[in-house]
Order: C-alpha cells, then structure tokens, then sequence
C-alpha cells in the first residue's frame, strides 16, 4: 500500500494525488484522502484505480492544507468503498491509514465492541482508529502511542485529529520517509512520492514515531524517548520516475537496462588491475556455505547466481524462497553467508527471512536497490544494485543488475579463494564489461520488430512452455513468470532436461515452447529437447546465438539474441523474454504497469 501526508501552505489534496500517483505500484485496488481545513476532517475514499478518486475530487475538491491520502492493497476486507483508507472514528474527529496487518485485530476488535464502538468496515485497520479514540485525552501523539502498545503486527499508521494541526505517524514493519520542506512537511512510503517538492528526506526506522507541524517535527521511539535522524539528501532526478516518452514504465526501465548494468558494474571492475572492488566488509575467505534467500524475479536472479558462484568460487549454495526458508529452521553458522536479494528492500518475507538467517549466526549480505530500506538497516552489509527507481510492477531492469551483482559477487569470492586461473578471470572480467553494449545490441529496432511479431502470432495461446539449461534455467523460469505476470497467459518455466518428467504431456500443436538455447557447453543436449518438442508437434520458439542458422532449421521461429560468454548470458537473453511478454500483454490490451492482483512491493505476508 501507499501512504502520503501533507501539512503546509498548500492545498493538500494536490500533493496527495500527484503523491499517491506515484506510489500507485505499490497497490491499487482503492485510493483514498482526508483533507483538514481546521473546522473538519472530510474524507472521500473510491474502489478502484487512483483515477476514480481524483475523477471525482475534480469535480468537488476538498480545501485544506493539511492531508493524509492511500492506495492499497486489500489484505482484510474486499477493495470496495468502505474498506478503502482513510478510515475515520465515528464522530468524524479522528482520521487514521494504516499499511500493514494487525494480527491481534479480531481480539481487540471484540473487546472494543464489547465496550460500545461500532464498526464500519471489515479492515483490521479500522481497530487502530478505535484504540486512538479511546485513548485520547487531549494529546494525539500520546494517543497514539497507547493504542500502538496494544497491537501486535506490522504497521505503518498515519492519524490526525480535526482539533489539532499535526500529523502523527509511527512505522514498524512498513516503510515511512519525511519529506522536509520550507514551512511545509510531508510523509510518504516511498522516495518517488515527494520528489517533486522536496530532496530533504528523513527514512524512519521500525519502531520510529513522529509529529509533523508545518514548521518542523519531532521523531521518537514507542516509549516516548526522543530519537535523532539524519536527514538525508536525494539525488535522484524526478524525471527518472516518470515515464520518459514510453508508453509505460516497463517498456521505458526494459531500455534502460544498459544505464543500469552500466551503473551497477561502474567502478566496481578495474582495468588494469583486474581486480573487483566491491567495498564489503566482510571477509570473503570466510565462508564455507552460502544461502540466497528472495521472492519472485528476485529469487531467480538468486538462482543465476547459485550458478555463478558455484561455478566460479566453488562454494557450496542454497537458494530458498523467502517465505519457506523463514519457517523452516534453517541451519547456519558464523561460516554461512545469507545473501538477500530483494529490489524494493522491504519484501516481508525476505526480510524476516533475513532475521531468521541472523538468528542462527550468519553473516549477511544484501543485493537491493531500494536506498535506506528496511533491510538495508539490519544487513551486515549491502551491494546496492544502483538500477534506480523502478515503477513497473513486473521486475525488468533490476533483474539484470542483480545477475550483474551476482557476477561480481561470484569474482570478488573467487578471486579471495584462488578458484579462478588468471586467464579465466580477465575473460570474465571483459565479458562483464561488455554486459551494457550487448544489451543495448538485444534492444537493436530489427531484434524488438521480430520478437513483437512473434508475441503477437501467438498472442492468443492458452498456455506457454519455457525450458532452458544450466544458468540459463532461470532465464525460462523468470520468461514463464513475466508472461504470467503481464498477459495472465498460464506459462510453466522447466529445466530443459527435466521437460520429459511431466510438462511433455501438455505439448500439442497449440503449445508454443520457448527454448534458450544460446552458446552453451550443453546446446546440443538442449536441441534433443527441441527434437522432442517437434516430435509432438509443439511450436518451437527459439532463442539462438547470432548466426545460428544450423538450429534455426529445427524451429518455427528464431530470435536471434547477441553473441555473450555463457556465464553473463543470462542478463542477454532474458531481454527478448521481458519484451516477449510484453508486446503478448500490450497485443491482448493488458495494463502492462499494473497487472491484476500484483503489487510492486509486498509488505504482508
Ligand atoms: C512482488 C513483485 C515482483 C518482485 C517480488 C519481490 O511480487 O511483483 O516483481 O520480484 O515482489 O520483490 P523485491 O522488492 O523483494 O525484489
């Protein structure tokens, strides 16, 4: 969910709005503002997109300069009206959002009956707003703090009260950034929301509390004591947030990925040297097992780099979804090295996953692109990816710069334990090199033309068969996922040779099977998969190296992908996978950027 909050001179339902606009990936099945003008708190909430909200405020605006707005995303309760945010106390006076799940909700939620609150919503959040009501006695903030004592779970809470201007907000679990400003202050879950007014951000940590006034505020922790943040100064372009002349996000960050490699790999690999610097402070000889832990593209980014380090500095890897790995009593030492991979750093799953791992002793590791998020506070240290803000909710840009993060995490462990020959480390480090120039070749006017074509043959499928092989098995799994994702296409991703136990029996002449089936030590073995496709008279859609014109006669469509060294092939071909999905969902008539059921960030469990 997102949150925005505005006191200032501003009206704040403008602030808002183009606050929220920018946080709608992080959920948008209801929006919803409170707008106070001292003499009242008018609340106007909307199922559906941010649209019908703003559509309607339009047409009848809410004056006031001070505000607090949400989208969300429904965990208690369906996205209708009524369950949407902001969600008042009965007489209109308090005003409270809330991101996060209140896991005591139902036994708190008697009790206050019991004691005569009536309800209007099915939310766990609508509780909060009771608690606060009941524990007010003048002071909002103290209010709050008493309310916040009785619940169990993971909160990011925004409250007002019509008789004071302020804002309280505390944050456990959920992310919450101030925006500082001249005689205004502002609030949001995330950075993108308030860089169009203000660069001076303070990041609140978990268990954080805060009051906003017009001309300052005042950060404590949950008994009161006051707390020192720093504030920080972001540099990222506002225009970097926006779309910049794409029709959508995901079509603008899939062309930003040479930046993003660039910017990932930059100064990190030296040239004359050949060494790889990657500022950790850990030691990397001093580990003799390693877990990467992750959810969705992110996990299979981790599983590339299974590969890579495997491969190349011959320690023993697991690779775990986040949410199996935190219940399942994992086993670690001060040897094992947790690596989370995580774009928006505040998954709930990994990051608790990340708080098991630390449990048991282990050393920890980020891969993250978030700045100052959650899980950036709790790792030993963090390798930022550097992909800048991604708005898509299908994980495009910052997929490649993790595999590109676990290529130089895999040399930077090899090169500390002597696995790699002098020779096979500068053909890496060149083949690194190269990662942006290439990605920008797969995104050559004649390959996109091609690979539109085919998504659109076989747009209207009904179901899609990815294989691949060795580190290029997670490029089949991650092209299965984003078809998935964006054109609802049911679409299965197997290991090449694991095609025969089972997904083989779904292959008829309406199959199409995409096959990865670049440069490999174990091509051949991949084309006897494709043999055994055509057999059954599946439709072969293969991704082959440049000038493959051999294995281009066993398939009835070809896109040829730039020639790369295997083990950075995988950030090369998974190019022609996103754009695949892409052009198959924008040729159905798909919302690419906000796909159904989807959030950009999941903060529930
Ligand atoms: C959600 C997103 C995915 C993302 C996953 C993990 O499911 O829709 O695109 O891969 O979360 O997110 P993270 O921010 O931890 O990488």
């Amino acid at each position: 969910c997102g949150i925005v909050g505005y006191i200032g001179m501003r009206q704040a339902q403008d602030v808002l709005i183009s606050g929220l606009a920018k946080l709608e990936y992080r959920g948008y099945d209801s929006a919803g503002v409170a707008v106070g003008d001292g003499a009242c708190l008018a609340v106007r909430k909307k199922a559906g997109k941010l649209a019908n909200l703003s559509g309607e405020l339009e047409g009848a605006p809410l004056a006031g300069t001070l505000g607090i707005g949400h989208t969300r995303w429904a965990t208690h309760g369906l996205p209708n009206d009524t369950n949407a945010h902001p969600h008042a106390t009965e007489d209109g006076k308090i005003v409270i959002i809330h991101n996060g799940i209140i896991e005591n909700y139902l036994s708190l939620k008697a009790g206050l009956i019991k004691r005569g609150h009536s309800f209007k919503s099915e939310t766990d959040s609508e509780v909060l707003a009771h608690l606060i009501e009941e524990a007010y006695a003048g002071d909002l903030y103290e209010a709050v703090r008493t309310a916040l004592g009785q619940v169990r779970g993971a909160y990011g809470i925004v409250v007002t009260h019509v008789d004071h201007r302020e804002i309280v907000a505390a944050r456990t679990v959920s992310p919450l950034v101030m925006g500082v400003g001249e005689g205004e202050m502002f609030l949001a879950s995330d950075v993108p929301a308030l860089l169009a007014y203000t660069r001076r951000m303070v990041f609140l940590h978990d268990g954080d509390m805060v009051v906003l006034h017009d001309d300052g505020y005042r950060v404590t922790d949950l008994a009161g004591n006051p707390v020192e943040r720093a504030v920080d100064h972001i540099d990222w372009d506002a225009e970097a947030a926006e779309k910049g002349g794409f029709d959508t996000y995901m079509l603008k960050e899939i062309y930003e990925q040479p930046q993003a490699l660039a910017n990932t790999l930059i100064g990190r690999l030296h040239d004359e040297t050949g060494e790889v610097n990657l500022d950790i402070n850990l030691d990397p000889a001093s580990f003799k097992r390693i877990s990467i832990i992750a959810c969705g593209t992110a996990f299979y980014a981790g599983l590339v780099g299974e590969y890579l380090i495997e491969q190349l500095a011959r320690i023993p890897v697991e690779v775990d979804v986040a949410s199996e790995y935190r219940y399942r009593s994992p086993l670690v030492s001060e040897n094992t090295l947790a690596i989370v991979v995580s774009q928006s750093g505040e998954t709930i799953d990994t990051l608790e996953a990340l708080r098991e791992a630390k449990k048991g002793g282990a050393k920890t590791l980020g891969v993250i692109n978030a700045k100052g998020s959650s899980m950036t506070r709790e790792l030993d240290d963090t390798l930022y990816i550097h992909a800048g803000p991604e708005i898509g909710v299908a994980s495009t840009k910052a997929y490649t710069s993790m595999v590109s993060a676990f290529l130089l995490l895999s040399l930077w462990l090899a090169r500390a334990r002597g696995t790699l020959d002098e020779a096979r480390a500068q053909e890496l480090l060149h083949a690194a090199r190269e990662l942006p120039r290439l990605v920008e070749e797969a995104l050559s006017p004649e390959r996109v033309e091609k690979i539109k074509a085919v998504a659109e043959k076989y747009a209207h499928a009904r179901d899609y068969l990815f294989l691949g092989r060795g580190v290029n098995a997670p490029t089949a799994f991650e092209g299965a996922l984003k078809l998935k994702e964006i054109s609802y296409i049911h679409a299965e991703g197997y290991a090449a040779g694991e095609m025969k136990h089972g997904p083989i029996a779904l292959i008829d002449a309406h199959l199409p099977v995409v096959v990865v089936a670049t440069e490999s030590f174990l091509l051949e073995k991949t084309i006897s998969n494709v043999q055994e496709v055509r057999a059954r008279s599946g439709k072969v859609i293969a991704l082959l190296s440049d000038g493959d014109t051999e294995n281009a006669q066993h398939a009835d469509d070809v896109l040829y992908v730039p020639h790369a060294h295997e083990m950075v092939s995988p950030v090369v071909n998974v190019v022609a996978l996103q754009l695949l999905s892409y052009y198959t969902a924008t040729a159905l008539g798909k919302d690419v950027d906000k796909p159904r059921n989807l959030a950009k960030s999941v903060t529930v469990e």
